[in-house]
């Protein structure tokens, strides 16, 4: 009944929200100075023992979620990049061996950054692993998604430009409490990028032990933005993702990709695609043939949600980045509009911001038409830059609100994608304030390819004979 209660408030306020005019919350928010928690805070803290692992973080390991990728560094030494795993807590059946690699920026020198790729997972299952340390052993757990399938619920959260700032703790506590089983990362991570010489790799260090409370529990799905480019001349440092690479990692290889920084997933009933702004993509480029071909292998009937990810948005009002989106959009919108993709988040400006379905495909920079239009098979576009670092809230939206914006607010917080079946999911902006519930984002999300069509029509009549030949054999 609730659920039932819930999807018609939600399909009113979409119909609201779906009306002429875009809606820019006048909301007054409250906030933390945008500067980063000291180091000697608590929410840094090393955990204790001799070499002991820390900033742990699990990421998708495969392309359909039977497989885990386990993370973490150790201060002193290599150690044994081992991980044990099992799905009874203290009985670790299986064991899995890493690899470890450590690097230097300026005169930084990193610890030991291990990668293990824990597989054969069954679906749907809680799994506790142990990364092995001697005495300073850890133990944490996750669990593993529905086995990819048309109708597999799944709840996604949705975070970007987290950074490490009391905002971003708040984000994160906040996004800790929405019941969401796994993170889509729309790029930004650690802004250490922010310091200078030693205190680069000193921040990224502290991020990863910021988030663990997370990150060790549930995967988070990386993609990167600009702050993990890391180029930095003036110290010598001029290998884009140096950071970023050495620590972070994606199962790219998987979807046949040739890059850590695009790549794609399968995950209960999403297929998630995973762009680099900051990685060449026009045509031609190995990021142009690859999203060429895996969209290609998108099948709705098994995955009926199309999700893409990319740090830049394409459609964005704000004044912050305005226009920094459009090369992407002139190289990629008219596939996402073809492929019917159901939705794109983005991050990068500081702010909350959701388009309406509209796309602009016909302009070219010979012909008359300038401004997107109205577009049933576009994706809806979503910025969720607002995960609270220290550069602040980008407040300054452009007037008037042009007619592609549905919804915008400068206020720090997270979305979520609550998945429910083929055809419908409801969506979701947490705003970290309290304040009134009735201003935050929420609304159904029909699926663009099994939603308000005729292949809904067509199953639930597929299903109607089904069940009216099940009655007469029975009876
Ligand atoms: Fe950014």
């Amino acid at each position: 009944m609730e659920m039932h209660h819930l999807l018609i408030v939600s399909v009113f306020l979409s119909s609201l929200l779906y009306g002429d005019a875009g809606i820019t919350s006048s909301f007054v928010r409250s906030e933390w100075p945008a500067v980063d928690i000291p180091l000697d805070h608590h929410v840094f803290n090393v955990p204790k023992g001799y070499n002991a692992p820390q900033q742990v973080r699990i990421t998708q390991g495969d392309y359909d979620g039977k497989a885990v990728i386990v993370s973490w560094v150790t201060p002193d030494e290599p150690g044994s990049s081992k991980v044990h795993y099992g799905s009874v807590q203290g009985k670790y059946d299986f064991v899995a061996k890493g690899t470890y690699s450590n690097y230097t920026f300026y005169k930084y020198k990193s610890g030991y950054t291990h990668h293990c790729l824990l597989s054969g997972l069954e679906h749907d299952t809680k799994y506790y692993y142990k990364i092995e340390s001697g005495e300073s052993s850890r133990e944490f757990w996750f669990v593993t998604p529905p086995a990819v399938h048309p109708d597999a619920a799944y709840k996604f959260g949705i975070i970007g430009d987290l950074g490490q700032t009391f905002n971003s703790l708040s984000t994160l506590e906040h996004y800790m409490q929405s019941g969401a089983q796994a993170v889509l990362f729309l790029g930004d991570l650690s802004y250490a990028d922010r310091y200078k010489y030693n205190d680069v790799g000193v921040r990224w260090d502290t991020w990863a032990r910021f988030v663990e409370r997370s990150t060790a529990y549930q995967p988070w799905l990386w993609s990167a933005g600009n702050h993990e480019v890391d180029y930095m001349p003036y110290m010598g440092e001029v290998t884009p993702f140096k950071n970023y690479l050495e620590r972070y990692t994606t199962p790219y290889l998987a979807s046949k990709s040739s890059s850590p920084l695009w790549y794609s997933v399968r995950r209960a009933s999403a297929h998630i695609i995973v762009l680099c702004s900051y990685s060449p993509f026009v045509k031609y480029t190995a990021q142009w043939h690859w999203l060429d071909e895996e969209l290609k292998r998108v099948d709705r009937e098994k995955t009926p949600w199309l999700i893409v990810l990319m740090h830049v948005p394409m459609y964005n009002s704000n004044e912050a980045h305005f226009m920094e989106g459009e090369s992407m959009r002139a190289a990629f919108e008219e596939w996402f509009v073809e492929h019917k993709v159901d939705v794109i988040f983005a991050g990068h400006v500081h702010a909350y911001e959701r388009s309406y379905r509209i796309s602009n495909v016909r302009y070219n920079i010979s012909s008359g038409d300038r401004y997107p239009v109205p577009d049933k098979s576009a994706p809806v576009y979503i910025t969720v830059g607002d995960g609270g670092n220290q550069e602040g809230l980008a407040a300054r939206f452009r007037e008037p609100q042009p007619d592609y914006s549905a919804f915008r607010e400068a206020s720090y917080g997270h979305s979520t994608l609550d998945i429910k079946n083929r055809t419908h999911a409801i969506y979701h902006w947490n705003r970290n304030d309290d304040g009134k519930k009735v201003a935050t984002d929420e609304f159904v999300l029909y699926n663009q390819y099994w939603g308000k069509n005729i292949r809904r029509r067509k199953l639930k009549k597929k299903h109607y004979i089904k069940s009216v030949v099940a009655d007469l054999i029975a009876n």
